[in-house]
């Protein structure tokens, strides 16, 4: 198949005065680039590359591709992640991944946690700020972790995100308003165990909310294939970055991740983690590939709450969660790439 991979490098991101440095952290390496294009390559396609940008529209209908890989986090607008898919659907182009209501939803950390709490999820309990002095709900107990509401790749969380008071929630507040000119997200702090768990496939039926419960049960799952859960070994970071998996080691030390996958957890807990990743992945209707990051609550016997779900989780080949989990599970990424291809060219009937 010719299949036109899309993303947003980050030598390509257009440079605007005033920008925060951190402004196109989330986008990706050429490294990242090439890596799939092997990958895809390997598995017999014709790959062309094409910029997401406002450039693709006229691209991708003179390409005429059997199909996209689509990677593109956008450049501007609080749903950024769906404008390429809504433009691939708007040409009836095939892609890979979540589509456009997904992608705006899971971009939105308030919005996918009201879905979340909707469904009787657990997700830490929160407020949104539009305003510096708004009043803060009676429920909502310090200590607070306090985040931009639409960035990825830890843009603006540092150890500073955690708020013991209302006065370092106000400084907060105004540090990321001036910043990231958006809502911020507070939410109760969870401090524990922090583990990420991706997963490849998609649901054969609707009925996700449990995965069987006979133990034997395989892990390819009615569709969903959970890879082993990655945690992230704080005990291995600068004490400055507060336990906190911050902005700084996920670009600036990203080379030299400390994690441990599988994470050493006792099976329910797999099976709740697994159980959890496979009911958000289902009502935030994500498809083909996620990840899904948790905290477990070391204050509550390591209750495991949902921080949020990538629904374009980074692909890196050397240090991005999802493929070190593929490479603990015994793929390569060869064979992460091509399941995510084949997942879409299934549901199209490709
Ligand atoms: N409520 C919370 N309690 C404790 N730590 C949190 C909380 N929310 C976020 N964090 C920390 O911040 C990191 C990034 O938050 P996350 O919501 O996953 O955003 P990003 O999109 O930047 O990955 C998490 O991996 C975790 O270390
Ligand atoms: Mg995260």
């Amino acid at each position: 198949m010719h299949v036109a991979l899309l993303a947003n490098l980050q030598k390509n991101a257009p440079l605007l005065p005033g920008m925060s440095s951190d402004m196109w952290d989330d986008l990706d390496s050429e490294k990242t680039i090439e890596a799939i294009t092997a990958a895809l390559e390997s598995g017999g396609h014709k790959v062309t590359f094409l910029e997401g940008d406002s450039t693709l529209f006229d691209n991708v209908r003179r390409l005429k591709p059997d199909i996209c890989f689509n990677i593109c986090e956008g450049h501007f607008g609080d749903s950024r992640e769906a404008q390429v898919p809504a433009i691939l659907e708007m040409l009836r182009i095939p892609y890979t991944g979540s589509q456009v209501l997904t992608l705006a939803l899971t971009l939105d950390k308030p919005m996918t946690k009201r879905v979340l709490t909707y469904h009787g999820l657990p997700t830490p309990q929160f407020q949104v700020f539009e305003r510096i002095h708004e009043p803060i709900n009676d429920d909502l107990v310090f200590p607070l972790f306090v985040k931009p509401s639409r960035e990825g790749t830890g843009m603006g969380i540092s150890a500073d995100s955690v708020v013991q008071n209302e006065e370092q929630l106000r400084t907060q507040l105004r540090r990321l308003f001036d910043r990231y000119d958006q809502p911020v997200l507070a939410e109760h702090f969870i401090e524990g165990r922090e583990i990420t768990v991706g997963v490849v496939g998609n649901l054969t039926t609707p009925v996700a909310w449990r995965l069987p419960e006979d133990e034997e049960a395989p892990r390819v799952s009615r569709g969903l294939y959970l890879l082993p859960p990655l945690e992230i070994d704080m005990t291995r970071y600068p004490d400055e970055e507060g336990g906190i998996y911050t902005s700084r080691i996920k670009t600036e030390l990203a080379h030299e991740f400390h994690y441990l996958c599988p994470a050493p957890i006792d099976d329910d807990m797999l099976e709740e983690l697994n159980w959890l990743t496979a009911a958000t992945f289902r009502v935030t209707g994500c498809q083909d590939v996620a990840r899904v990051d948790f905290r477990l609550d070391a204050n509550d016997g390591n209750k495991p709450y949902i921080l949020e779900i990538n629904p374009l989780p980074g692909l890196n080949p050397e240090y991005s969660d999802l493929c070190i989990e593929a490479r603990a599970e015994g793929w390569t990424y060869e064979e992460l790439v091509n399941r995510i291809l084949n997942e879409a060219t299934e549901r199209y009937g490709l």
